[in-house]
C-alpha cells in the first residue's frame, strides 16, 4: 500500500524533500541552503506548502539505505523536549516527537480523550507493542507515519496554544488539506474527514536514545508491517 507517497510524488512535493530530515519546535534552525530546498518544494506543490518545514541534514540516513527501504537508525539525543523531527523511511515521512511530562498528562485527560474517534486504538493502526494510550514503546517518544489517513497529505505539528480549532488547542497535528486533527499520540479527533489514527511504524530501541525504524523488536511475536494498516 504505497498509494500515499505516490500521491505526494504526483504533486511534486515529496521528491524535493527526499533524504532530508526536518526539525520543528524549540531549538529548530533554518539554514539558508535548506530554505532554498523548501522553496523548490513550494514550486511543485503550493497546495501542500503549509505542511512543510525547514530542513536540516544532520542525522541523515544514507540515500542507498533509504532507497532500499531498509530500517533507519535515529539518534534521539539531540531531540529537545517538545520538539519534533521528521525522517524519511520507505518514502514516507516519519514524525518523531520527544513529549514532555505535561504533554503526556494531557493525553490521559478526559478533556482530550472524550473528543477522539478511537482513543483506545481499537483500529489496527499500530503494532501490539504500541497499542496503549501513548501509542508508543517509550511514552517519551512518539513515532508516527506522517501521512493523513484521509487523502494522504502531511499533517502539521501544532504545539499547545497554536491557532487551531478556534482556541484551546491541546497540541497535536492539523492537516491543512481538509482540516483533520490528531492529538499528540496521533489519535484522530471525531468529526473530521480522517477515519483513522495516524499509523505507527514498526520500530524498536537499540539503546536508550537510539531507535531503529522499520523493524519490529527482536523476539517479538508480532508480524506487524505497514501493509497491514489501512489508508496509507
Ligand atoms: Fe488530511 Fe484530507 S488529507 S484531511
Amino acid at each position: 500500500m504505497d498509494a500515499a507517497p505516490d500521491r505526494l510524488a504526483m504533486l511534486g512535493v515529496w521528491p524535493s524533500m527526499s533524504d532530508q530530515i526536518v526539525h520543528h519546535g524549540p531549538g529548530a534552525e533554518t539554514p539558508r541552503r535548506d530554505f532554498l530546498l523548501l522553496m523548490t518544494g513550494a514550486l511543485g506543490g503550493i497546495g501542500l506548502i503549509s505542511a512543510l518545514w525547514p530542513f536540516v541534514d544532520t542525522l541523515e540516513p544514507a540515500a542507498d539505505t533509504i532507497a532500499a527501504g531498509a530500517p533507519v537508525d535515529i539518534d534521539l539525543a539531540p531531540v529537545k523536549p517538545g520538539q519534533q523531527i521528521i525522517v524519511k523511511w520507505r518514502g514516507r515521512p516519519i514524525f518523531v516527537v520527544r513529549r514532555t511530562p505535561d504533554q503526556l498528562k494531557m493525553l490521559q485527560d478526559k478533556a482530550d480523550t472524550s473528543l477522539l474517534r478511537d482513543a483506545n486504538s481499537t483500529e489496527f493502526q499500530q503494532p501490539t507493542y504500541a497499542k496503549n494510550w501513548h501509542r508508543s514503546v517509550n511514552p517519551e517518544f512518539l513515532i508516527l507515519v506522517g501521512i493523513c489517513t484521509h487523502l494522504g497529505c502531511i499533517p502539521e505539528f501544532k504545539p499547545k496554544g497554536a491557532d487551531v480549532a478556534g482556541g484551546n488547542w491541546p497540541g497535536g497535528y492539523f492537516c491543512p488539506c481538509h482540516g483533520s486533527k490528531y492529538d499528540l499520540s496521533g489519535r484522530v479527533f471525531a468529526g473530521v474527514p480522517a477515519p483513522y489514527n495516524l499509523p505507527v511504524p514498526p520500530y524498536h530501541f537499540t539503546a536508550k536514545d537510539k531507535v531503529r525504524i522499520g523493524e519490529n523488536p527482536p523476539n517479538d511475536d508480532a508480524t506487524y508491517s505497514l501493509s497491514d494498516v489501512d489508508q496509507i
